[in-house]
């Protein structure tokens, strides 16, 4: 690794006041939640969660405590601003005082979010992102049940934003929990293309955010972990999601992947796939899975030496001598990944116009957040570019 930028400057580095891991973690609630004498507590999860038993199993462990719980789990789909909003009036009236998200990203980051606002009257300037929110009142536990947000680690909530047919991030370090339970075992009944989808996503952080502009020799130690762990668990624990051990690999990818993400940001495979995600609903993992080998096509050349590291962690081969063939084996990991996962490789199939790709990219360019943590300056009409190649399914070379 090089030192590049000497002036760097390095803010806070942020993790969350507290992080728990391990197989049955959940069950010491009780124990963790003493420390807040909660009076009233608030699960916040969605549907297909409270489906699969995960509510009731913490409410059974919560039991023993004795203190009221109000249940909300009328979320389905990724989450809007106004949802989230909604949520936040609903625990204040229900005198909520500590808020528990179990879930994949959609729930944690209405829990997360809810508990940041619960006790803010005028919710607006905080969601349109014209402020940002100064502290958190309610305090928050945050139990994932997908391996690849890593929202339970992050400062990050991101919404759909119906009007604009966009999905938007908010940031703020209220957004991290007090405390994160990353429990596996809350992982296994995870379908397989969520965890297929969830688990590409968890790689898409750790990569972006170790080429980011914005990364530092301390984020890079997290994604470069994450990146290490990925290829050894992700096949198994999407064929196989009662397999414990592959479950607790994708739990540390996504919690390390998460936290370089929080502290570096993620880039351009993000920003292209925000519009996807808030004008034709295509799931955020699944997006930034299928959009990662093009958009690494484009940008991997302003990073060759980067490119080289990664190949490197995914024990695709020593190319410190051809920097450039790298980047063409790291393409390469990254579509045979979409084929072993069975997840979309191209915008055609997932019923998107190839007129519309003008209108996306258009979209897009005004991600400047994420943009500007890509080392390339990509131009509308580059990013254009990158959205025909998607839709086509034309990489390089290779024609799918
Ligand atoms: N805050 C962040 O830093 C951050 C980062 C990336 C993505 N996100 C957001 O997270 C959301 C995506 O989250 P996700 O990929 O975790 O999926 P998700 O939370 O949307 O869940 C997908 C589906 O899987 C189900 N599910 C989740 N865990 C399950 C389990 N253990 N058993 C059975 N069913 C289960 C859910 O009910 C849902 O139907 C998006 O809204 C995205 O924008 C947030």
């Amino acid at each position: 690794m090089t030192i590049k930028n000497t002036t760097q400057l390095i803010p806070d580095f942020r993790m969350p006041g507290n992080f728990k891991f391990g197989a049955g973690a959940h069950k010491n609630l009780v124990e963790d939640i003493k420390v807040y004498s909660p009076k009233k507590i608030a699960i916040v999860s969605d549907k297909g969660v409270a489906q699969a038993g995960l509510v009731d199993k913490l409410k059974e462990v919560l039991a023993s405590a004795e203190t009221p719980i109000f249940t909300f789990t009328d979320i389905s789909g990724e989450p809007t601003f106004k949802l989230v909003e909604n949520v936040a009036n609903i625990l204040r009236e229900k005198n909520c005082d500590l808020v528990i998200g179990i879930g994949g990203g959609s729930a944690l980051d209405v829990a997360k979010t809810a508990a940041a606002l619960l006790l803010i009257e005028d919710k607006q300037p905080f969601l349109s992102g014209n402020q940002q929110i100064g502290s958190r009142k309610t305090p928050c536990i945050l139990l994932p049940t997908t391996s690849g947000t890593g929202s339970e680690v992050t400062m990050n909530a991101i919404f759909g934003d119906e009007e604009q047919e966009l999905k938007r991030g908010i940031v703020s370090p209220a957004l991290l929990p007090d405390l994160a339970i990353v429990d596996p075992e809350l992982t296994m009944s995870c379908p397989p293309r969520v965890s297929a989808s969830s688990g590409v996503d968890a790689f898409t952080h750790a990569i972006e955010s170790y080429i980011s502009v914005r990364a530092t020799p301390l984020t890079k130690i997290f994604a470069e972990k994450a990146m290490r762990l990925f290829p050894h668990y992700i096949t198994r624990a999407v064929h196989n999601g009662s397999d414990l051990e592959a479950r607790t690999g994708m739990g540390w990818v996504s919690a390390l992947a998460g936290v370089s993400l929080a502290n570096a940001g993620v880039g351009a495979v993000h920003a292209l796939a925000y519009p996807l995600g808030g004008k034709y609903h295509i799931e955020h993992g699944v997006a930034n899975a299928l959009l990662m080998p093009y958009v690494f096509e484009k940008i991997g050349t302003t990073c060759t030496n980067e490119m080289v590291d990664v190949a490197s962690f995914l024990q695709l081969g020593d190319f410190t001598q051809k920097p450039v063939k790298a980047l063409e084996a790291v393409v390469q990991y990254l579509f045979d990944l979409l084929d072993v996962l069975d997840l979309p490789t191209n915008l055609k199939d997932l019923g998107i116009d190839e007129s519309a790709l003008s209108e996306l990219a258009n979209s897009a360019v005004k991600v400047e957040r994420l943009l500007a943590n890509t080392p390339f300056k990509l131009s509308e009409d580059s990013i254009k570019e990158i959205y025909i190649n998607s839709y086509r399914g034309k990489v390089g070379a290779r024609t799918k």
